[in-house]
């Protein structure tokens, strides 16, 4: 019977500890926005230039960037914060 009460405990542990993870994908406010935005801009060509040639905002939708920036963040080995403002940025153009 304990070790019931262990494996919830683990499981209820594991859904909740998922949360940050998607945090990138979280609304900023508008100020937070203009910040990221800008930010984005420079960071952009650094980054993704890095590996093959930069994608242009323009090339993918909104909802595809959120993948696409969660798989080059994985394998570029990006900060958070610089993936969220490339993300921002690449959204809005
Ligand atoms: C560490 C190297 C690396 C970095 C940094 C990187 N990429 Fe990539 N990217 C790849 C590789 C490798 C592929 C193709 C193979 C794959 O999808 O894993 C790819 C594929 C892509 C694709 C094509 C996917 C598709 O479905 O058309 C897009 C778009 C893309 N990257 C955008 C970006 C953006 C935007 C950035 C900057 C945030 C970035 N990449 C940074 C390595 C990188």
């Amino acid at each position: 019977m304990k070790n019931i009460f262990a494996a919830i405990l683990m499981a209820t542990l594991a859904i909740v500890s998922t949360g940050p993870i998607v945090s990138a994908q979280e609304n900023p406010s508008p100020a937070d926005q203009r910040r990221l935005f800008r930010k984005g801009a420079q960071l952009w060509p650094i980054y993704c230039n890095t590996c093959h040639n930069a994608r242009p905002g323009s090339e993918k939708a909104p909802y595809e960037w959120d993948q696409v920036i969660m798989h080059m963040r994985t394998l570029g080995n990006l900060p958070p914060e610089d993936a969220k403002a490339i993300l921002v940025n690449l959204k809005a153009r």
